[in-house]
């Protein structure tokens, strides 16, 4: 048996063996970036690094990545998929490339996890289908070769960039960093041996391992184009290594899991074995939410807060059928332990737990009668209205996936489409911008972006001189190319006449027309120096300060512009409540 924290040294204590230093696992919630709703990636903190930007702390980095994924919601329930999970990761900094890549993870693999080569299998990019620009991998091909993995159990997957996403990776949003990708799978069955030939349909070879050779960036126009810098990008779910190490062929009986799916059973007077899919969506949506809830996120009708409200709604109607109520936050407790690595999440426990019962305690109050509703209007029905399903949204709650998972147990329709058009119309909350932040993105690092974000420092230094206070945080920021919206720990309402002087002093440094200053030093330094930033960090590490004159000084990745009269005027557009303790900013640049 081996555990998560064991499995966490093994990897870092190979990869630090080949030069790479550990970095900060960052927020669920991606720093000024205004295309993508979570972190779903190691390689999303990074992608200023992977185009170009010399990072602190070299061409050869390491971490454990928190993430949220979405897209696959709706295999959440098999033994495999979860909304959150860790990401082990290590990049080239346009340092070593695929060759080096693929013989270290085939190494860690083999000699440090000791997994069975015998049980191993790849696939690799087979080359575009209408397009010759992107050859056929056959390096990698080779390569692996070499290492012994014979050809049968070598696939060239065909696809690419134009037809499908078979072997290639990314971007993770419209435009940046991409490439083909070779994967590592691995047999899972216990009991039966792996066939001599690779067949990557055959679901019982489980992906275990993706090293992405990013050596193509995407651009505005659609267009791939060769990388200046030629990146590897290498991840893994932590989740489903631990389960192959442990040789448990679902990933929901390893320790990670077992804690939560025992309380359960405890508290439903259960057993897992029968009622595997409940229990599996309930743990899964409730660790992911005690995950972004710690990050600064609530339940509300919009963007990530929604994202959160489904899941812990999706919980509890699996819940019911468990016939279990109020109990997410008793769910919940065995996470921090399971965590305990997680600072941040120790610290948030009781806002989590708090926020876990508030959102039940409000879902409680009408999902009695949305059911009742819900068997009212499909009776004599085939298919659900957009009409009706927007009512259940709106006036029981329900989130769509609700009422589509509903429907399906009684196998009649609903008719999504209208749905949305009600929902537009009603709410005018855009589906498809969010459609397209599910599937994740990338900053795009366009002039007005980075305007306003140089903007957003000169606002968060201009709030704390005005408020007078020094302990004001930043809890979040989102930037699009229209506005920059700053959330901030205050615990009221700001006056119009404060308002009115932060605008006047953000416009004031502009014409002062400063210079930028970007400096590296190390986190200790910074904090000497009272840059703005989180020190709770455990890592030692290089970090870049950007210097406002003396009118602000913060720890970021950049990127700012030369000089603050570029920047025009600022103006406030909005100043509202975010959550408990946390105020929100909307501002713009004219
Ligand atoms: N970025 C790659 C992935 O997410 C490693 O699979």
């Amino acid at each position: 048996m081996i555990n998560r924290k064991e499995l966490i040294k093994k990897y870092l204590d190979f990869f630090k063996a080949h030069g790479h230093k550990e970095i900060p696992n960052a927020s669920l919630v991606p720093e000024n970036d205004p295309t993508v709703l979570f972190t779903t990636a190691g390689m999303h903190p990074l992608v200023p690094y992977l185009l170009g930007q010399p990072h602190p702390l070299g061409k050869r980095v390491m971490n454990i990545q928190r993430c949220i994924r979405t897209g696959d919601i709706d295999e959440v329930g098999n033994s495999t998929h979860h909304t959150f999970f860790e990401m082990i990761g290590n990049w080239s900094f346009g340092d070593y490339f695929k060759e080096e890549a693929i013989k270290w993870s085939f190494e860690f693999a083999i000699k440090v996890l000791k997994l069975k080569k015998e049980k191993l299998a790849v696939s690799v990019f087979g080359g575009d289908k209408r397009e010759s620009k992107v050859p056929m991998d056959q390096t990698s091909a080779k390569t692996w070769e070499t290492l012994g993995i014979p050809k049968e159990r070598i696939a060239f997957l065909k696809g690419g960039i134009y037809e499908s996403d078979n072997n290639w990776w990314g971007p993770a949003g419209k435009t940046g960093p991409c490439g083909p990708c070779t994967e590592m799978f691995y047999w899972k069955p216990k009991n039966i041996p792996p066939p001599k030939e690779f067949n990557p349909e055959d679901k019982r070879w489980v992906e275990i391992w993706n090293d992405v050779i990013m050596e193509y960036v995407k651009d505005d126009n659609g267009k791939y184009n060769q990388a200046k810098q030629k990146n590897i990008d290498n991840g893994r779910g932590l989740e489903r290594i631990l389960a192959i190490m442990n040789q448990l062929e679902d990933n929901y009986l390893t320790e990670i899991w077992q804690p939560i799916i025992k309380k359960i059973e405890k508290i439903s007077q259960q057993k897992y074995a029968e009622n595997k899919k409940s229990m599996r969506i309930i743990a899964d949506h409730i660790k992911a939410s005690v995950f972004i809830i710690s990050d600064g996120i609530i339940p509300s009708n919009t963007e990530r807060g929604y994202v959160l409200r489904r899941l812990i709604r999706r919980a509890i109607r699996y819940g019911k059928i468990l016939g279990i109520k109020n109990f997410t936050s008793k769910i919940a407790e065995p996470v921090f332990e399971i965590y305990n690595d997680y600072l941040e999440l120790q610290k948030n426990k009781k806002q989590i737990l708090q926020e876990l019962e508030k959102e039940e305690e409000k879902f409680n109050l009408t999902l009695e009668k949305g059911l009742d509703k819900f068997n009212k209007i499909i009776k004599n029905k085939k298919e659900i209205s957009g009409k009706d399903a927007f009512l259940l949204y709106q006036s029981y709650g329900f989130p769509i996936e609700i009422t589509q998972e509903l429907s399906k147990e009684k196998k009649i329709k609903v008719n999504k489409k209208d749905f949305e058009k009600e929902l537009q119309k009603h709410q005018k909350l855009s589906r498809t911008s969010s459609a397209g932040k599910f599937k994740s993105g990338l900053a795009d690092n366009s002039e007005a972006t980075t305007k306003l974000h140089t903007a957003t420092h000169l606002l968060l230094a201009a709030l704390k001189k005005v408020l007078k206070d020094n302990n004001i945080i930043q809890k979040g920021s989102n930037i699009t190319s229209e506005r920059l919206r700053l959330d901030f720990s205050f615990p009221r309402k700001l006056t119009k006449q404060e308002l009115d002087e932060i605008e006047k002093m953000v416009n004031k440094q502009i014409n002062k027309s400063y210079e930028i200053k970007k400096e590296e030093m190390s986190l200790e330094q910074a904090k000497k120096q009272n840059a703005t930033g989180i020190f709770d960090s455990k890592y030692k590490q290089k970090v870049f300060v950007y210097s406002i004159d003396n009118f602000s000084k913060e720890i970021c990745a950049g990127p700012h512009v030369k000089n603050t009269k570029e920047l025009g005027k600022f103006k406030i557009k909005k100043e509202e409540s975010s959550s408990a303790g946390v105020r929100r900013i909307k501002g713009i640049l004219k």
